[in-house]
């Protein structure tokens, strides 16, 4: 009997990935492999670089997590890659190899969306935690998912359909992503990279009321009819088409950081702490490190960011899940990992009786087993990838 065990694969960005995932609900092994390194010194993503990176680690990372799992190619009953949202020649590596080990081995090949993999993290993980407390699977209920990432800042329904899910797009952000301005943040401000874990942790010691960011109401502007949002991000239906209550902007708070750093007279520090975050690659744990790193204006400042960044994305996600009768927040993607979003999201979801979810630390930024737990239920109705499977940079998820 098969053990509906599925190699998974993703290399959309800046993670070479592989994951061995049993079932959509167990992960045997799940290796990822960082070219954060790579990347710090130009404070973002070198696609060029990112491919080269990727060519170098996927047998590598494959391998290992084989090994780890203690199966080889003849256990697997399927294998699962990242088709896109993504770079174009990072997509292009995972499903190269993908599509040549499928033929090779004669198994079959599951084409997965990025989007979804990062609300299967969640779904990886509750039924990861009912399958170890010997319980019955969780019922899959409709739940408004929150995608918020370096690359996304989206608002799905997520509706269970016979097995298999499907989407509808809600809200989005109209331009930068919300890990975008965390990344654009905390380069200005000299920094490490990327900047969400930076911020997260300085956040700590600063006072968010020091600084007042506030978001302006988005309206749905004529001139926006028909248009597509100004972001790399995945395609998706005419802004006019969504309520203006479930859109974000994160633009408009970047300039507001910028403008407050050089009113202020604090750019010639941020330059020259830039170095110096390079050459230590984890952000200060106490206070006393912080301050040694940056003086408590900064603090204060990136403390404000996050507490408006935070209040925004609640205020949204919010306003669709009562509008929409959602009973469950998913909340994933890179951002998700941030300490003060799972506190304040899940003190007020618990306020108003809704049930929120995170996905465990590791899987909020990007790893494969959430592909492998996407790839699941599509293995079970069959949905194979043919041979002419390629990479897909705008990719959207539902309509
Ligand atoms: O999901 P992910 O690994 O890659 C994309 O698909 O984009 O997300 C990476 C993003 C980066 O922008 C990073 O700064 C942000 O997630 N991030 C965080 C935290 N950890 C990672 N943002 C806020 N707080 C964090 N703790
Ligand atoms: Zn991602």
């Amino acid at each position: 009997m098969s053990t509906g065990l599925i190699l998974a694969i993703e290399s959309s960005c800046d993670e070479t990935a592989a994951a061995l995932v049993e079932r959509g609900a167990r992960t045997r092994a799940s290796v990822v492999a960082s070219q954060i390194p790579t990347h710090a010194r130009y404070g973002g993503v070198v696609p060029e670089l990112a491919s080269r990176e990727h060519l170098r680690a996927v047998v590598p990372v494959v391998r290992a997590a084989l090994a780890e799992a203690g199966v080889g190619f003849q256990d697997l009953d399927a294998i699962a890659v990242t088709s896109g949202p993504g770079l174009a020649g990072a997509l292009l590596v995972g499903i190269s190899y993908a599509k040549a080990l499928a033929m090779a081995i004669e198994k079959p090949l599951i084409a997965i969306n990025h989007l979804e993999g990062h609300i299967h993290a969640v779904l990886l993980h509750e039924r990861e935690a009912a399958l170890a407390a010997r319980q019955p699977d969780p019922a899959d209920e409709p739940a408004l998912a929150l995608v918020v990432s370096g690359g996304h800042t989206h608002l799905y329904l997520a509706q269970p359909a016979n097995g298999a899910w499907r989407y509808k797009l809600v809200g989005r952000t109209l331009d930068d992503a919300a890990g975008e301005a965390y990344d654009k943040v905390a380069k200005l401000l000299g920094l490490g990279y990327p900047g969400g874990p930076w911020i997260d942790v300085l956040s700590r010691f600063g006072n968010a009321k020091a600084v007042p960011f506030t978001f302006a109401q988005i309206k749905t502007k004529l001139h926006l009819a028909g248009k597509a949002p100004r972001t790399k991000a995945a395609r998706t239906a005419p802004i006019a088409t969504l309520n203006p209550h479930f859109l974000f902007s994160f633009s408009g708070i970047k300039t507001a950081v910028l403008r407050h750093v050089e009113l202020n007279g604090m750019r010639a520090a941020a330059e020259a702490r830039a170095p110096l975050t390079l050459a230590n690659p984890k952000p200060p744990q106490t206070r006393e490190a912080a301050l040694e790193l940056c003086p408590q204006p900064v603090l204060d400042l990136v403390a404000s960011f996050q507490h408006a960044v935070v209040g925004d994305l609640m205020k949204k996600t919010f306003a669709a899940a009562e509008a929409l009768g959602a009973k469950r927040i998913l909340v994933t993607g890179g951002v998700a990992a941030n300490r003060e979003l799972r506190e304040r999201l899940t003190a007020e979801a618990t306020r108003r009786g809704i049930r929120a979810a995170f996905p465990a630390t590791a899987l909020s930024t990007d790893n494969a087993a959430m592909i492998g737990a996407a790839a699941w239920p599509r293995f079970v109705a069959g949905e194979f990838a043919g041979p002419d499977l390629s990479a897909d940079p705008a990719l959207a998820l539902g309509v």
